[in-house]
């Protein structure tokens, strides 16, 4: 057994019990878990919980997803947020259907060649789906990894340490026990070090600067919402799931006083691939194909 040998037996044995329940976790399906781990990204589990499995009725398949109206899909997209993913689960449903004959690869670099799949989303599908030996490294691992080490660590160097801690022949039990552990225990802002598991294994323990505060793939602060361009993309595409909207109205929706603001706005969310003009008036793109 490795260094970390003892971190990986302790923290299994606390998780593997209380392992929480995702509609994403009750499936094997790598296409229902490539739409859940994009949705996951950016957007926390109690909003994606309710919308998994619509999303999911709505693109079954590689093969449904590259077929449907992108405006169909966007429409049940609406409130998580960063909608350009969305486009991006139809871009990789595309390209799957196209290069991989409708299957999702089952294979680290064929999955992140896909449009919006990164090294964690990659090597999520393939512990999640096929059980294969891959560690995941997202905010809540890397923060928990850098706390056991007691110091910053660089990307490269966080997913060696995930690598060493993964138990062969568990990835999927294994990455759900880290995730969960950074969820509740091992949390961002109030870590529950007097009742964690592992303490006597951390070299940080809850004690001065929080090396997880320096490290890479642990989220920093996002700017503030109110006002920002987000916020006016946002409502933007919230109205436009109701119908389409006249061009001379779309400061008025986004809520911008400034007209030319508003045009780079909408323009931005056009070369997003998101929205098209049809006349005189704004739309969800269809881009069926
Ligand atoms: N289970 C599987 N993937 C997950 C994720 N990204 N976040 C939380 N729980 C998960």
């Amino acid at each position: 057994m490795g260094r970390l040998g003892p971190v990986t037996d302790e923290l299994l044995a606390w998780g593997l019990p209380r392992m929480r329940e995702f509609p994403w976790r009750a499936t094997r399906d790598p296409w229902h878990v490539l739409i859940s781990e994009v949705m996951l990204q950016q957007t926390n589990v109690a909003r994606v919980r309710p919308r998994f499995e619509r999303f999911v009725a709505l693109a079954p398949t590689p093969s449904a997803c590259s077929e449907a109206a992108l405006a169909d899909l966007l429409v049940e997209w609406q409130g998580m947020g960063y909608p350009r993913r969305c486009r991006h689960i139809q871009d990789a449903a595309r390209v799957i259907v196209e290069r991989h004959g409708g299957e999702v690869p089952r294979d680290l670099d064929a999955l992140m060649a896909l449009p919006g799949i990164g090294p964690y989303t990659a090597r999520a599908i393939l512990a999640f789906a096929f059980g294969d030996d891959a560690a995941v490294v997202d905010t809540n691992v890397a923060r928990v990894i850098s706390r056991i080490e007691g110091r910053a660590l660089k990307p490269r160097e966080t997913q060696v340490v995930a690598d060493e801690l993964l138990p062969k022949g568990f990835a999927r039990e294994w990455n759900q026990v880290v995730m969960d552990f950074g969820a509740t225990v091992c949390n961002a802002r109030a870590p529950q070090c007097s009742s964690c598991p592992i303490a006597r294994l951390c070299s940080w323990r809850g004690e001065g600067v929080d090396p997880a505060r320096t490290t890479a793939f642990t989220s920093r602060p996002q700017g503030r919402f109110e006002g920002s361009d987000r916020q006016a993309r946002g409502r933007m595409m919230k109205r436009l799931t109701e119908g389409s909207v006249e061009a001379t109205r779309v400061a008025e929706v986004m809520g911008v006083d400034d007209v030319d603001r508003a045009e780079r706005l909408v323009a931005s969310l056009i070369t997003d691939g998101l929205v098209e003009r049809v006349g005189r008036s704004y739309r969800l793109s269809e881009r069926r194909r």
